[in-house]
C-alpha cells in the first residue's frame, strides 16, 4: 500500500513522527504487507526554527516532496498547495493520504485527494471549537467531511462527528498521536541544556506562547497581553518564544519590557518539552499545548474564549482564562501567589500507543 503523509506547519510534525516510526516497525515485522510511506512537506512553515529543527529533533527523514509554498493569504496559500499537491498525486498515485490536524495544508491536500478519488485518513478528527472565526475550525469541519477514515483523540470528537451526520463506521477513537511523541521523547529532555542556558529552576518560571490571529494580529489586544505579561514578570521569570506571526508587533513594544520577561525565537521540540515540563504555569493560545500540559500535569491557562479540546478542561490541568487581561492576571495570581492548583488526570487512550492502533487499522483497510 502506498501512503502519502502531508505535513506543512509546526504542529503537524510531532503528529506525523510516531506514525512514520510505526510504519517502519510494521514493515520490518510484516515485510510481505510492506507500506510505502512518502512524506510531502508543503512548506507552509519554512523557517529553520519552525520546521527544520523539528525534523532533526523528531529524527524524521527528509521529505520526498517539498512544495515550497511559503506564506500568503489563506486563499493564496491554500491554492498554491492544491496546485502543487495535485502534481504529486498524479505522479505517485497513492492508495491513501494521511492528513494531520487543522492547518491550511490539511484541508488543501484533502480537497485535492477527494476529487481524485484517493482515500483520506484524518488524524486528529472531530475536534470543534464551534467558532467559525478561527480558520482552523473551517479546516477541521471540511476535512472531516472529506475524509474516509477519521481518527479521534478524545470522546467529544465522536459526539461532534455523529451530530454532523458522519457515519459511525468511519470514526475511530484511538487517542492522541501528539502524546505518543511526547511520551517517546520525554526521556531526551534530560540532555537538554535549555534550563541551564536560560538560568531557570524547575517550577519557578512561566512559559508563554501566543500566535492566534485574534490575540496577536490586533494591535490593541497584543498590547494588552504584553502589559499583562509585564505585570506577571514582577513576580516570576517569563520565557516567551515568539511565533513569527507575532514577531513584528512585539518588536514595536520592546522598549518597555521588564527584564524578567525573556523574549526568544521559536524553540525546538526537545527544548520546548523541557521548558513545558518544568514550568510552574503555561499561558498559551495553542491547541496542542493544552493537551501536552494536561498529560504532564502542568498548570495551563488558555488565553481564548473556547477550546476544541474540552477534555483538557474537564479532567486535565487546563483552564479557559478568556481574553480579558484582568481576569487572566487574577487567574495567574491565583496559581502563583495562592497555590490554587488544578489537579488533573490523563484522558483515555493518551497512552503512547495511538500510532500503533492507527497503523494496525490502516493495514486492515486494504
Ligand atoms: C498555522 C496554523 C495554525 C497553527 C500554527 C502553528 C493555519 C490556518 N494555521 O498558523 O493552526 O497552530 O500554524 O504554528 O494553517 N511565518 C514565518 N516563517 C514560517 C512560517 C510563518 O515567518 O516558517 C510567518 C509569515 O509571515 C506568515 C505568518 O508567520 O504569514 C503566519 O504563518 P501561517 O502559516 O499563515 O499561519 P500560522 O499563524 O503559523
Amino acid at each position: 500500500m502506498k501512503i502519502i503523509s502531508v505535513v506543512g506547519a509546526r504542529p503537524n510534525f510531532m503528529k506525523m513522527a510516531p506514525i512514520d516510526k510505526e510504519i517502519r516497525k510494521h514493515n520490518s515485522e510484516f515485510p510481505a504487507e510492506g507500506f510505502k510511506h512518502i512524506i510531502c512537506h508543503t512548506g507552509q512553515h519554512y523557517d529553520m526554527n519552525m520546521s527544520d529543527v523539528f525534523f532533526y529533533d523528531l529524527e524524521l527523514p527528509k521529505p520526498e516532496y517539498y512544495l515550497n509554498v511559503g506564506s500568503g493569504s489563506h486563499a493564496e496559500q491554500t491554492a498554491k498547495i492544491m496546485i502543487e499537491f495535485e502534481k504529486v498525486l498524479f505522479n505517485e498515485k497513492p492508495d491513501i493520504i494521511i492528513v494531520y490536524g487543522d492547518v491550511n495544508s490539511t484541508i488543501a491536500c484533502s480537497l485535492v485527494a477527494a476529487k481524485l478519488g484517493i482515500k483520506i485518513v484524518h488524524v486528529e478528527a472531530g475536534l470543534r471549537s464551534f467558532d467559525r472565526e478561527m480558520p482552523e475550525e473551517i479546516n477541521r469541519v471540511l476535512t472531516d467531511h472529506l475524509a474516509d477514515y477519521l481518527f479521534v483523540t478524545e470522546k467529544a470528537g465522536i459526539k461532534n462527528l455523529d451530530s454532523e451526520g458522519i457515519p459511525q463506521d468511519k470514526m475511530f477513537f484511538v487517542g492522541n498521536v501528539m502524546i505518543d511523541s511526547l511520551i517517546y521523547y520525554l526521556p531526551r529532555t534530560v540532555k537538554s541544556n535549555i534550563m541551564y542556558n536560560l538560568e531557570l529552576q524547575p517550577s519557578s518560571y512561566l512559559l508563554v506562547t501566543l500566535h492566534r490571529p485574534s490575540n496577536v494580529d490586533n494591535p490593541e489586544n497584543i498590547t494588552k497581553i504584553l502589559s499583562l505579561l509585564n505585570k506577571l514578570a514582577e513576580k516570576r521569570k517569563i520565557i516567551f518564544p515568539v511565533h513569527p506571526r507575532a514577531r513584528n508587533r512585539i518588536k514595536n513594544n520592546l522598549s518597555d519590557f521588564n527584564k524578567n520577561l525573556f523574549i526568544t525565537d521559536p524553540i525546538g521540540y526537545i527544548d520546548f518539552l523541557t521548558l513545558m515540563k518544568n514550568a510552574e504555569l503555561v499561558l498559551t493560545d495553542s491547541g496542542g499545548i493544552q493537551e501536552e500540559t494536561t498529560y504532564l500535569g502542568v498548570q495551563c491557562l488558555t488565553i481564548r474564549n473556547n477550546t476544541e479540546r474540552p477534555v483538557t478542561v474537564e479532567i486535565g490541568t487546563n483552564q479557559l482564562a478568556g481574553t480579558d487581561s484582568e481576569k487572566i492576571l487574577q487567574a495567574a495570581y491565583g496559581i502563583i501567589n495562592n497555590g490554587e492548583i488544578k489537579k488533573g488526570s490523563i484522558p483515555d487512550l493518551w497512552d503512547g500507543k495511538t500510532s500503533e492502533r492507527i497503523v494496525h487499522m490502516i493495514s486492515n483497510f486494504q
